[in-house]
């Protein structure tokens, strides 16, 4: 079971003037996190090394005064440490991280480095600072291959490489700091999120962002199996929200796992369909034999984040997609 109860533990509520730090700020999830916290008027301290994050990412941040940008590697000896020291935070969001299960697959030590190293650094520095509350970016990876939909955070875990068993290390890691020292610890497990400022261009890309970038340049996309294969996604902003409200809420448990998901099964060909209706001139897909070994179906259960968190996804896929069309500049009468 992944869930701890304490009866009778209540928490603090986090105040707006001690920062909350977010590591992998100037990426993809730690943008928007970054944005939401700050429209909600908390300081906010963003770490990043810009290894994969770009500072464009976070241009309306930088103008915000309540906003500090520091450029470090927090896999960095004492860098965690130092930082917490300085600022003093409430909260610490852990995004930073290797991201594609395929490099992490690729090159196991830094897989080790970025998802598991890193969270031991951010656990030792929340521990020695005295900083209330760690929020850690899992993965619906560390499920491996369910067959038994949706995924509750009951189902027993059994990560299928590398990327998802330092995940669920991590997770383990930080549940033995939670239950040792004075320190919260939410591990929040994320399905499949998309939106504005998810790369596209390289081959690790989610499904999603090549699909803008196939059908937005004009070159069609590629298609392996049927199209029958589903995932649950979740807007990247309705993700942002899930981690302010994972640092912000005052929580009844001391460790809370919790799926960041939609609850909805939504296949590739219903994906196709939308982007289908937004640009009516693309060539029809290219179809491709199925890749081996690629998961068929996934979807989570949303009970706990609700239950804990009062977090519900609000964005449907149509909207969801429509919006990330809108924030990419792209033009879609073309
Ligand atoms: N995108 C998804 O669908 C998804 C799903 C499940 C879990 N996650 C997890 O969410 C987190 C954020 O993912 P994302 O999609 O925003 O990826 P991203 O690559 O856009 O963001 C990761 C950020 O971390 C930074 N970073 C990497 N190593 C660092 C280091 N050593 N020190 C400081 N900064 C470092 C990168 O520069 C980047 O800005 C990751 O931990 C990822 O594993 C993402």
């Amino acid at each position: 079971m992944n869930i701890r109860i304490n009866n009778g533990f209540q928490s603090n509520t986090t105040t707006l003037d001690q920062p909350i730090v977010v590591t992998g700020a100037a990426g993809f999830i730690g943008s928007h996190t970054t944005d939401e916290l700050l429209s909600l008027g908390h300081r906010v301290v963003g770490v990043d090394d810009l290894s994969t994050g770009r500072i464009g990412n976070l241009g309306e941040s930088m103008r915000n005064e309540r906003f500090e940008f520091v450029k470090a590697d927090v896999a960095g000896p004492e860098m965690m440490d130092w930082l917490c020291q300085r600022y003093q935070p409430a909260a610490i969001i852990h995004l930073a991280g290797l991201v594609s299960v395929v490099a992490a697959q690729e090159n196991p030590g830094r897989n080790y480095r970025l998802n598991l190293h890193a969270t031991q650094q951010v656990a030792e520095a929340a521990r020695s600072c005295g900083v209330s509350r760690v929020v850690f970016a899992s993965s619906a990876a560390t499920y491996g291959n369910t067959l038994a939909l949706p995924v509750s955070e009951e189902t027993p875990t059994r990560p299928e490489g590398l990327y998802g068993s330092c995940k669920l290390a991590s997770e383990h890691l930080l549940q033995g700091y939670a239950s040792s020292f004075d320190l919260e610890v939410v591990c929040l497990r994320y399905f499949n999120v998309y939106g504005s400022r998810q790369t596209g261009d390289s081959p690790y890309a989610g499904v999603i962002s090549k699909f803008v970038e196939g059908f937005s340049s004009g070159n069609g996309v590629t298609v392996f199996g049927d199209g029958r294969q589903s995932r649950d996604f979740i807007h990247v902003r309705d993700v942002a929200r899930a981690n302010a409200l994972a640092a912000t809420v005052p929580l009844e448990l001391r460790t809370l796992v919790a799926n960041v998901c939609t609850g909805r099964q939504q296949s590739l060909n219903e994906v196709l369909s939308v982007f289908g209706n937004l640009f009516p001139h693309a060539p029809a897909p290219r179809r491709e034999t199925a890749r081996r070994g690629e998961i068929l179906h996934s979807c989570g259960d949303p009970a706990i984040a609700k239950r804990h968190l009062g977090f519900q996804a609000r964005t449907t896929l149509d909207e969801g997609l429509r919006h990330l069309i809108d924030h990419s500049g792209i033009s879609i009468s073309a």
